[in-house]
């Protein structure tokens, strides 16, 4: 994995796999992903539903072991960790909010005692812990709302209730899975600006899932899951001018026709830049609009140019080898222009900055 040695990395996912075996049928749920998240840091993670992110949560969380793999957090290797240990970790090291309401909050506690619940699991009661929770609920802008049940709370606030509790022992990872997937865009928001609050203001560093690739303008990177692998990143790049700016990212390393702009025009903005995931093995994933739209099929033809790599679909796969080998290197020497316009697959490592 690229990132062992760096001292900042907080996370670290090497090369994970998790099977689940339902009757004889096994699932792959996480298949060779690698992933580092830096300490301080607010990563967002996408991807279609099925693609393994929830599995990525509960191993990074301590609540699945992976089948294989390795899952190092703060320097502590989960999997060599005792269940006593381990226990610890997940009451105190580390920070869960799910997507359902229901998951986070006993629905007969108030706010306040949903929030001492954890730390009287971890050993801290009384006047100590009382203070805590009433410190936690103004930190979520919520101190009129101690003595409240979850059912006479809003969504969003069941939310900043929840984002109290996974901070009651003072976690040093924050893991939300879909923390927004049953509130409307206003209400996400604002849960948003809080996650985006405690990592700003207190250097928490946290890993937030959703469905929606929108979470772009929210974090710092975003990583994209695709069939239990890292599939590509999304990072800001700042400043950029985008004349026609989308808001959510797409799939293009070319930034070069939106030069010309200075920050004083309307359109300055941040620019998002999806980069393909080139992982320790040297493999990516060519996404699939990609290989339809060019006819690639189990077979690709690769050939170095100037400054990069062009992929292209196999040729005449019926020639022996030698015949194709000649005709590579014919196409190589520029005798034959075999390269169909556009069809440059721009394969970029994935920058550690975000
Ligand atoms: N406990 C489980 N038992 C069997 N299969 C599971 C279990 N959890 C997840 N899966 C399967 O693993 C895959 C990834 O699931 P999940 O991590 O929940 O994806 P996501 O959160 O991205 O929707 C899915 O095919 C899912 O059906
Ligand atoms: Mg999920």
């Amino acid at each position: 994995m690229q990132n062992k040695q760096d001292a900042s990395a907080f996370v670290i996912c090497d090369d994970l796999y998790k099977i689940f075996k339902v009757a004889d049928i096994e699932v792959m749920a996480l298949q060779g992903l690698d992933l580092t998240v830096g300490r301080g840091e607010l990563v967002g993670i996408v991807g279609a539903s099925g693609s393994g992110k929830t599995t990525l949560m509960n191993v990074l969380g301590g609540l699945t072991l992976p089948s294989a793999g390795q899952v190092i957090v703060d320097g502590a290797n989960l999997l060599k960790l005792s269940t006593g240990e381990l226990t610890t970790y997940r009451q105190v090291d580390v920070g869960f909010v799910w997507q359902q309401g229901s998951r986070n909050l006993i629905p007969y506690l108030s706010a306040l005692d949903n929030i001492k619940l954890p730390m009287t699991l971890a050993g801290r009661t009384g006047r100590e812990a009382d203070a805590r929770a009433r410190e936690l609920m103004e930190k979520v802008d919520l101190p009129h709302r101690c003595e409240h049940k979850p059912i006479q709370l809003s969504g969003g606030e069941q939310q900043r209730v929840a984002i109290a509790v996974a901070l009651a022992n003072a976690p040093k990872l924050l893991l939300a899975d879909e923390p927004t997937g049953e509130l409307d865009s206003a209400t996400s928001d604002q849960v948003y600006e809080l996650l985006k609050r405690l990592n700003s203001d207190d250097g928490l560093t946290i890993c937030i899932v959703s469905h929606d690739p929108a979470i772009a303008q929210h974090v710092q990177r975003v990583v994209q899951i695709r069939d239990g692998k890292l599939a590509s990143e999304t990072v800001r790049r700042r400043p950029r001018l985008e004349s026609s700016a989308p808001s959510v990212p797409r799939l293009t390393g070319d930034v070069s026709q939106n030069e010309g702009g200075t920050p004083n025009d309307d359109n300055w903005e941040d620019h998002f830049e999806e980069l393909i995931v080139l992982d320790s093995a040297g493999r990516l994933q060519i996404p699939k609009q990609y290989r339809e739209e060019l006819g690639f099929e189990n077979r690709v033809e690769m050939e170095v140019t100037e400054g990069g790599i062009l992929i292209r679909p196999a040729q005449n796969l019926e020639q022996t080898s030698s015949q194709a080998e000649i005709q590579i290197e014919r196409e190589i020497r520029g005798e034959e222009s075999g390269a169909p316009a556009g069809l440059l697959a721009r394969l970029k490592r994935r920058t550690d900055d975000g």
